[in-house]
């Protein structure tokens, strides 16, 4: 009867149309409930943090194993460390209820994709990272953990942080702030002025394609030769793909699905050299 209907031009499409309204409507509620209930419980008004989804998480860690050359239970050892780190989480909770931006901050500390980093700037031991885009200082606390780590292995490293906002990285406190600077003004202007070849390079301050694309000339020849340069904004452009065939390095992109949040996530891309094949002998 309702087949038979439904086949009729206009009452069938009709028809249709209320019968396909059930199909998307849970899903939409859904996120309309999420939505609703972080108005009232959340103070975060951009660069939303979250978790990400448990089943996220593994993948993300097969992600960074294929970026790194490493397996899936050496970068699974990384996330465990910062995870667990208690005087990491005690610092950005503390200041995150006292700090210079606490209103518009949560209590929880989310840390989602910069977990990735921090695994990459664990295995890969860089001497210098660049964080543009500072906001809050969440990164940068990250960042400056996972040099804290390696430097305790015996490997040195400097971060530097760039943003146009004077009150920009409140949550930057010693410890982490012992591993480097934030520079203050535009991003371009300040990248002109590190002469240091940089090893992990993570872009995440004016997200229009242009900008992006000008901070990755600005640093193209400053990378290392085993340089990872990170996006944080691929899911909304494709300048990091443009300039790893530009400048002959694998791409690879990891796509965030964030655990009870309405938002759908950011991204990972990452451009990195292109690994020499193992010939092995005859
Ligand atoms: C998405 S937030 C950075 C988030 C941070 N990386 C984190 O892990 O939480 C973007 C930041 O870029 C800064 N920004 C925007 N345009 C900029 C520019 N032209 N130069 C430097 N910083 C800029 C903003 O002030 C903002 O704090």
């Amino acid at each position: 009867m309702f087949r038979n209907l439904a086949k009729l031009p206009l009452i069938g499409r009709l028809l249709l149309i209320l019968y396909r309204i059930r199909v998307g409507l849970s899903f939409v509620l859904g996120v309309v409930g999420r939505y609703v209930k972080w108005l009232f419980v959340s103070k975060e008004t951009t660069n939303l943090t979250y978790h990400l989804r448990d089943d996220n998480l593994i993948y993300l860690g097969h992600f960074i194993a294929a970026v790194t050359g490493k397996t899936y239970q050496e970068i699974t050892l990384y996330f465990n460390e910062i995870l667990e780190d208690k005087a990491f989480y005690t610092h950005v909770e503390e200041l995150y209820r006292h700090g210079a931006d606490a209103f518009k901050s949560d209590k929880e500390v989310r840390l989602a994709r910069r977990i990735g980093w921090y695994a990459i700037i664990r295995v890969a031991k860089p001497k210098v990272v660049i964080e543009t885009g500072v906001d809050k200082g969440l990164g940068s606390c990250v960042i400056g953990a996972a040099l804290l780590r390696n430097k305790e292995e015996g490997f040195e490293g400097t971060y530097y942080g760039t943003d146009i906002n004077p009150s920009a990285g409140f949550l930057f406190k010693p410890p982490y702030s012992q591993m480097g600077k934030i520079l203050y003004g535009d991003s371009i202007k300040s990248l002109k002025e590190i002469k240091a070849p940089i090893d992990v390079f993570i872009n995440d301050s004016d997200h229009s394609e242009n900008y992006e694309a000008e901070e990755y000339e600005t640093i193209k020849n400053q990378l290392s030769a085993s340089s990872y340069i990170i996006a944080d904004n691929a899911h909304c452009n494709t300048k990091l793909h443009e300039f790893a065939l530009k400048t002959n390095r694998k791409f690879l992109y990891f796509q965030e699905v964030p655990k009870n949040h309405w938002y759908l996530g950011a991204s990972i891309a990452v451009a990195f050299e292109q690994t020499k094949p193992l010939i092995k002998p005859l």
